[in-house]
Order: C-alpha cells, then structure tokens, then sequence
C-alpha cells in the first residue's frame, strides 16, 4: 500500500479515463557509465567510474551498461576487475556494447569472461537517412550486416556456456527508420540469435535523436509490440533521449504502449539534451503509488556522489531533486502548505498543497520547505519562528513583525535566512 493516490480524483464524465496507466515498475537499465559517460567534458575515470557503479548497485539497479570494452582499455579492464573483484552482486547483470566487426566482438566476449550472467549490446543504425548518408548501404546490406555480427556473436558465446548470455539489439535511429525495416533488423537479429525459449532477446528501441511528439514514439512502440514474432520470448525496451525535452513523457507512454524495459541516466545525463532522466521516471512511479524498485530515500547523497563522478551539477529546478523544488517563497504557498502539514489527510494519503511528494521520502528535512525573502507573508514567517525558536506569535504580531522581515527582504534583496530573522525578532522586541 501507498501513501500516494494514483490520480488526482477528479473523472471525465464522458469517457473512461484515464485510458491507460502504468502498472508496474519497467526493468531499469543505467547506462550513466555508458551513454552518460562519453557525453562528458572529461570521461570518467577508472576511480570514478567504479564509485558510480557502486552508487548504481546501491540505488537497485540490477542491469548496468558499463562501456565499451572493445574500444576502449579503460573499459575493458573496469569490466575484467568488475567480474574477477567480485563486486557486482548475483542479481545485478553487466551489459556491454560492442560495435559490428568480428575482431570487435571476439575482444567484447573476452572481456566478459567468468561473468555469471551478461548482456551484450549490439547496435547499428537502420534510418533511411543513415543508410544513404553515413554508411552507404542498401536496407538488404542492413540486414545482412545484423545477421553477421549476430551470428558471430552466437558463434562465440555458446563456446563460453558457464556464462548467461543475452544479446540486446539495438536498431539505433529506431524513431526515424520505417517501421517495416525496423522489425526486419529485429526479426533478423531474433532468427540469428535463435530466440525463443529459453533463449530471450532484448530488442531496445531508441529515440537515438528525439524528432517527434511522445505519442507519435509510443505508437511506433505499439505497432512493434504487435507485430513481432514470439513477442512473449522478447524483452521490448526503450531507450529515449531528450532533445525535445519529452524523454519521461515518451518513456511513460512507451509503458503503457507495451515496452518492458527503460534505458537511461540517474538526473539525464547523456549526449546532447540527456538520456531520459531515471531519477525523474522511478519518482513519477512512486508519487503515482507504484513501487519503482529504485531507492532514492537519500536523494540528496545520490545527487552528490553524480555530482562528483560527472562533474555536472544538478539544476537547483530539476524535479524531485533539485534544491529549491521542495522551496516556497510565496506568502500564499507558505500558508497553504503550513494549513496542509497541520491538517490530517483523507485516508492517510499524502494531500499537501504544492508539495506532489512528501519531501521526508526522499530524504529532505522540512527545513527548505518554507523560506523567506520578499515575496514571503506573515504564515511563513510564524511557522520558522515557532519552528526554529519555539515561539508562537500573536496574530497582531505576525503582521508587524513580517512588515519588519519584508523591509529588511526589500533592501538587502536577499533572502532572510532564519537567523537573521532572529537578529530581526530582537532588535524589534528585545532591545532595551
Ligand atoms: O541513442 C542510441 O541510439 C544509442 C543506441 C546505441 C542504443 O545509444
Ligand atoms: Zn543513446
């Protein structure tokens, strides 16, 4: 049970509504070390790659895309010391991508050696424009390419059986490929995978740029769930990025059209715009009463640490996370949310005014809440003075002392920090 209501309980009276809800959590796949890394200014390092794995580990997430062993030393010696340290847990998968060359994948296998159970993720991009422009091939040259690199790949890791193998087939540029072709490449993939029972693909559609509107992605989404063969041997994934600023709103339609899985980034890291935001999608999940899976209990510590690993910060406006989302200044907000936290809520379901989550959940003390500057009111003012000194004002002296708080906001146009409103409570009534 949940202490938030799925929808607001307000109906439309003339239609079933909503038409559609997100049941349960997707599986999460984290590429921040991936995708989010070589987006950076500076690539992460060994040092700090591992400490993010770690965080990742510690969140819940229980499959990581760790890089590209192939390409890269670094990468490759982080999975060998991730598999050979024993610091990925038993439930926690590692995925790795690797690109279409034989000697490539021979070099991503390798890397993989002794793993318990791995993903590996191969890629090429299926778009028309792609095909004429980057590559030059034709869309049977498409084909044949996703047949040989799969079918080395099938070749390699069934002479490796102690290990689980997945593969992840990625038609990139899947937003912008006719749906036709995009289920060729992945019934393709499938075929020379050998999927079926026993056998599981996961088939990862992206929106590798974000070109349309979220319901344009989740009808492409739709159509693929529909069409592919074997669909109850297919793990269907998306993996949006957020060029349009509509990543969460194209990874929760894709839900409710029929994907399974979610690719993307703690707070949207990745390349250009971002990887669609996990953080934002798991916290959507819960305030709907859904359990994510994911742990952000101490968001603030989590924000921190990708802080430090990325070098980026998080905007002080991103959702559930930044640190004045939780803040009101306004007189009227601070009076509706002190009435909200007073008041007892109907069926013990969190109701409080312009506060969606009970910043407690995710670690944040109700200290931020309320905050004072210019556009504060008296209720704001009386609700930290009898917070933070255990003083109850008069009503009388709510209005006289935060004329004095507001003249103080207006010259200095800073905010009133709490003790400086005490200085202010002083020199007003104190000083003899
Ligand atoms: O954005 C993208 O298309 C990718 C793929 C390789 C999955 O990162
Ligand atoms: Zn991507």
């Amino acid at each position: 049970s949940s202490k938030y209501r799925p929808f607001p309980a307000i109906a439309l009276p003339d239609r079933q509504w909503p038409s559609r809800t997100i049941e349960r959590a997707p599986v999460w796949l984290s590429t921040d070390l991936r995708d989010g890394n070589q987006a950076l200014f500076e690539p992460m390092n060994a040092e700090r790659k591992l400490r993010l794995f770690d965080l990742l580990v510690q969140v819940g997430l229980k499959e990581i895309e760790v890089g590209f062993p192939a390409a890269s030393q670094t990468d490759f010696d982080i999975v060998r010391h991730l598999i050979e340290s024993g610091r990925v847990p038993d439930d926690v998968t590692l995925m790795v991508m690797t690109q279409a060359r034989e000697d490539l994948i021979v070099r991503t296998v390798e890397a993989l050696r002794g793993a318990r159970r791995a993903i590996v993720h191969v890629y090429n991009a299926t778009a028309p424009l792609w095909r004429r422009t980057v590559f030059r091939l034709s869309e049977d040259e498409v084909m044949a390419l996703v047949e040989r690199q799969v079918r080395c790949l099938r070749r390699l890791t069934d002479a490796c059986p102690d290990t689980e193998w997945v593969l992840q087939y990625s038609p990139e540029t899947f937003c912008m490929t006719e749906l036709e072709v995009s289920l060729r490449a992945c019934t393709t993939a499938m075929q020379a995978w050998g999927a079926g029972p026993g056998r599981p693909i996961i088939l990862n559609l992206p929106t590798t740029v974000e070109v349309a509107t979220p319901n344009v992605f989740a009808d492409q989404i739709e159509w693929m769930d529909r069409h592919l063969p074997q669909r109850e041997h297919v793990i269907l994934s998306v993996h949006p990025h957020n060029d349009r600023g509509t990543g969460v709103a194209c990874a929760e339609l894709a839900l409710m059209a029929g994907a399974q899985r979610v690719e993307g980034c703690l707070f949207g890291n990745g390349e250009r715009s971002g990887n669609v935001d996990l953080v934002t999608l798991a916290l959507n999940l819960y305030t709907q009463g859904v359990a994510p899976g994911l742990d952000f209990s101490d968001l603030g510590a989590v924000a921190r640490t990708v802080e430090a690993c990325t070098a980026l910060p998080v905007h002080p406006r991103h959702p559930y996370a930044g640190d004045l989302v939780h803040t009101a200044f306004s007189g009227s907000h601070q009076d509706a949310i002190r009435k909200g936290l007073a008041a007892r809520s109907e069926g013990g379901f969190w109701e409080v005014p312009y506060l969606p989550i009970d910043p407690a959940d995710i670690g944040r003390t109700f200290d931020n809440v309320i905050r004072v500057n210019s556009q504060s009111g008296k209720g704001g003012i009386a609700y930290l003075m009898e917070r933070h000194f255990g003083l109850v004002m008069p009503r009388r002296m709510q209005v006289e002392f935060s004329a004095v708080v507001q003249a103080h906001a207006d010259t200095s146009e800073a905010e009133v920090d709490v003790d400086r409103l005490w200085t202010l409570f002083a020199a007003t009534y104190l000083a003899p």
